[in-house]
Order: structure tokens, then sequence, then C-alpha cells
């Protein structure tokens, strides 16, 4: 039978600690997740939760991983990867790289050759398990490293692919910075609510749980987002109302020009960390 592959992590933050907890919780032995990060404090931590093997530095993680994630700030990968150059091995691991804005061609450039690389657009909830991640990968990703790169995103969410590298742009203008449009709206209810006396918390928990529900009622069965729309907009009704007032205050457009400016912003963000 053939070994479970080696997963290595250069960088033990926020993104890696997710990762890793989604892996060995649900589906590689600890052994074969190798992690690296100069900060010792992280990886004692990783290595007592999660049984996780420590390496000495990212060259080791280079040559002993089929797949390594790189899990750094998008600020300091080109100075993470350029001395890396001299360990890659003659068949180069799969690289998964979760930096925002590091484009493949950053990556190849920096490593100083080409090979398989799967960028992906990971978001804030997956630290809690519920993330949704946009993937994309060069030509040179096997359909076998297609599959690991999917079941490492899914242990800490949904992920998805898309085909072209630009549309991560539009993936992080949904999915990347979409958590914040919800707290955004879930903050601006709970403050409307609390101005027409209601208490605050009451009113926190509300609304919190109105956005699961609804989330949940969305992602469970076949109807369109718009027709459970319909569904709770009782003619004449308050639904109608507040559904009327908002579109008359231009809330479409509103959300159209935020998820284009994230996604205009992540390209800025891109082309100038391409320039380093
Ligand atoms: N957190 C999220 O929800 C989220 C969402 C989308 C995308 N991402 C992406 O995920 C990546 C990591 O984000 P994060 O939130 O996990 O950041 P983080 O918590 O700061 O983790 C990055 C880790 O990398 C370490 N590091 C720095 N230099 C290193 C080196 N040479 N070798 C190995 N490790 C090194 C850092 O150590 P020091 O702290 O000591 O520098 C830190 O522990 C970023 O590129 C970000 O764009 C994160």
């Amino acid at each position: 039978m053939q070994a479970e592959p080696t997963i290595g992590f250069i960088g033990a933050g926020n993104m890696a600690t997710a990762l890793i907890g989604g892996l060995v919780d649900r589906v590689r032995d600890p052994e074969r997740v190798v992690v690296f990060d100069p900060d010792t404090d992280k990886t004692d931590r990783l290595r007592k939760r999660c049984c996780v093997q420590i390496a000495g530095d990212n060259a080791q993680i280079l040559r002993s991983s089929d797949v390594v994630v790189i899990a750094v700030k998008p600020q300091v990968m080109r100075d993470v990867l350029l001395p890396l150059r001299p360990a890659m091995p003659e068949a180069p691991p799969l690289i998964v790289s979760v930096a925002a804005g590091i484009r493949i061609a950053s990556i190849e450039k920096w490593l100083d050759r080409r090979l398989g690389v799967t960028r992906v657009m990971p978001n804030t909830p997956s630290l809690v398990g519920a993330g949704a991640s946009g993937l994309y990968a060069n030509d040179l990703v096997s359909a076998d490293q297609r599959e690991l790169a999917e079941t490492l995103m899914q242990s800490v969410g949904i992920a998805t692919w898309v085909d072209d590298e630009q549309q991560l742009d539009t993936v992080t203008g949904i999915a990347g910075s979409g958590p914040a449009y919800f707290m955004l709206f879930m903050e601006a209810m709970v403050e409307a609510a609390a101005a027409r006396g209601l208490d605050k918390d009451t009113a926190h928990k509300l609304v919190v749980q109105t956005c699961r529900g609804a989330a949940e009622l969305a992602g469970h069965g076949p109807e369109s987002l718009a027709q459970l729309r319909i569904n709770v907009t009782s003619p004449g009704g308050t639904t109608e109302r507040a559904l009327e007032t908002m579109k008359a205050d231009g809330a479409d457009e509103i959300i159209r020009n935020a998820v284009y400016a994230a996604a205009d912003r992540a390209e800025e963000l891109a082309n100038t960390l391409a320039e380093e």
C-alpha cells in the first residue's frame, strides 16, 4: 500500500494552526505532518496539541514533504522563499500557498523554477472549521495533487476550484473579505435594535443566530437564494417593507460596488507584491 503523503508547513501561525488542527482531527496521521516556524512557542504548542513533527528549518520541510503549505504573511514570502532555492529537491513537492495576493508567477520566480503550485484564498471562518476557500492550480499540478490540496482545505471548510488565477481576486471579493461584510450587517442590525430599546446582548444573540440560520437555510436545499427570500416576503408584510426600503436605498449597488472594490484592491496588492 502506498504511504500517506507527508505534509509540511512553513509557518505555524493562525492559518497553519487551523489547517493542522483540521487535518489531524479528520484525515491525517500526525506523524506525517511536519512544521517549521522560528517561533518555537508556536511549534511547541502544536506538537503538544496535535502530536505533529517539528523541523529544524524550512529546507528540511522542503526536502521531507510531498506537499509544502506556505502559511507565512505575504510581506515575508519573498524572504522565506529565496533562501530555499538550493534546498529544492530534484522532484519538487507540491507547493500550496495560502498567502493572500501572492501570484504563482512570483512563487516560481523566487524559487527560480517552474513547479506545481496551488494557490488558495481561504477566509477567517477557516479558524473555526467553517471556511470557504477558492483554489487555483497551475498546469504542473497532477490530479492526485489537486485532490490532496482540496482535502487539505476541506479540513477547515468548503473548497472550490477556479479555472483562472485572476478569479481568486473575485473569490477575495466575496469569501476572503466577505465575513467582514456580514459582521458590518450584523453590527448595524444590533445597533438598530438597541436604538429601539432592545437589550443589546439579546439583539446580538438574535442577529447572530438569524445570520447562521439564513446561511443554513441557503446551504440546505434546492431552492435558490431569490426563492428563499420570496418565501419569507409576504405581500404587504414587514419583510416586504424592509426590502423595499433597502432597494430604494441602493442596497444591490452598495454590495456590488463593495465586491468590486475588494477584488480590485486584491489585484492591486498582488501587482505590488509581484514587483518585489
Ligand atoms: N488568518 C486568516 O484567516 C487568513 C485568511 C486568508 C489568508 N490568510 C493567509 O495565510 C497566511 C498566514 O496568515 P496567518 O494569519 O496565519 O499569519 P500569522 O499568524 O502571522 O502566521 C504566520 C507565521 O509565519 C511565521 N514565520 C515568519 N517567518 C517565517 C519563516 N521564515 N519560516 C517559517 N515561518 C515564518 C510567523 O512567525 P512570526 O510571527 O514570529 O513572524 C508566524 O508564526 C498569510 O499569507 C495570509 O495572507 C490568512
